[in-house]
């Protein structure tokens, strides 16, 4: 059965902006995408561009947005992404196209650059031979090892659709990789960096990277550990962290916290840009006044939930548990 396969056409030096064409073909038993993509521009278009490499989901070239999703196309088997006789294709996104489905990888590289990826032990510490590690120190960083810097969490992500400075999930990811290693003698430092603007706390949770990412690098899981790990180690004063222990004071209802056993949503913003930061506070007034106008503000004494004692009793729990792990 012929497949429409409608494929996203640009050549930055000719074109003023992308258009679709549509080619016909049978997909073979067994092809995946990246066979038919290949199958198309040996028999129909040669003029057609797209990345590949290793055609074996290891060097991470033949990322596609394939019905509007990043997926590898070498991983992909392609009768499992047709919809009523079709197949979409585009180039990934957050990035600019320079021709057809190859984009300008560029800005990845740049904020891959900008942690640091690579081991900076303590040099006055002398090895005999190689630095060892621990099966269970490799462990910790053995999810993040697997990245093979495809983009696809890159070209989905949706805080990197509106600020582009957004260190992104790759770059986080493999932030991880690094501050979890136990060789690594600058975890203090890359966790100040990782705390500042444009860092791990800009991420929404929206777990559109590790939906999209085709290894076991799973981008949110190891944003977590790091946002775990830099408030153990003390990094609470940013507007992240401070968000955090606020939702916890708000849910867990700790008395003269705004606590009340529910989100306090009056209560959460102050804490998040910070009690004395006036800056901070006055740039909540338009929000709040909108939301004053359209009666969406929440009450100004905040609701106290019934057995309010057992939601401290189980938050209280949780800290006892949490010292027993340790
Ligand atoms: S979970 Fe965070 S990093 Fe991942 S795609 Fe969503 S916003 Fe981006
Ligand atoms: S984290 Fe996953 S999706 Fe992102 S670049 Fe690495 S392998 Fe690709
Ligand atoms: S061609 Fe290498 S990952 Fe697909």
């Amino acid at each position: 059965m012929a497949v429409k396969f409608i494929v996203s056409r640009y050549n930055s030096e000719t074109d003023a902006k992308p258009y679709f064409q549509e080619f016909s073909l049978d997909i073979p038993k067994g092809a995946t995408l990246l066979d038919c993509m290949n199958l198309i521009e040996w028999q129909q278009d040669g003029t057609l561009t797209f990345r590949m490499s290793c055609r074996s989901a290891i060097c991470g070239s033949c990322a596609l947005r394939v019905n509007g999703h990043a997926r590898l196309a070498c991983k992909t088997q392609a009768v499992d992404v047709v919809y009523e006789g079709a197949v979409k294709i585009e180039p990934i996104g957050n990035m600019n196209v320079i021709k057809d489905l190859a984009v300008d990888l560029e800005p990845f590289w740049e904020s891959l650059e900008k942690v640091s990826p690579w081991l900076m032990p303590d040099e006055s510490i002398k090895y005999e031979k190689e630095r060892l590690q621990s099966h269970e120190d490799q462990l910790k960083i053995d999810h993040a090892s697997t990245c093979i810097l495809c983009a696809s969490c890159y070209s989905d992500c949706n805080v990197l659709n509106v600020d582009p400075k957004f260190l992104g999930p790759a770059t986080l990811a493999k932030a991880q990789r690094f501050v979890f290693d136990s060789r690594d003698a600058e975890t203090e430092a890359r966790l100040d960096y990782l705390s500042k603007l444009h860092g791990m706390w800009d991420c929404t949770h929206c777990a559109e990277c590790s939906t999209r990412c085709p290894t076991d690098a799973k981008p949110l899981s190891r944003i977590k550990e790091l946002r775990t790990a830099a408030m153990s180690r003390g990094f609470t004063n940013n507007n992240g962290a401070r968000h955090v222990l606020g939702f916890r004071e708000s849910v867990g209802g700790f008395k003269g916290f705004g606590g009340g056993g529910m989100l306090n949503e009056n209560y959460i913003p102050i804490r998040s840009v910070g009690f004395f930061n006036l800056d901070g506070i006055f740039s909540l007034l338009p929000v709040g006044f909108r939301m004053f106008i359209r009666r969406k503000n929440p009450p100004l004494i905040p609701h106290i939930i019934e057995k309010i004692g057992e939601v401290r009793k189980m938050f209280r729990r949780f800290d006892e548990y949490r010292k027993e792990s340790k």
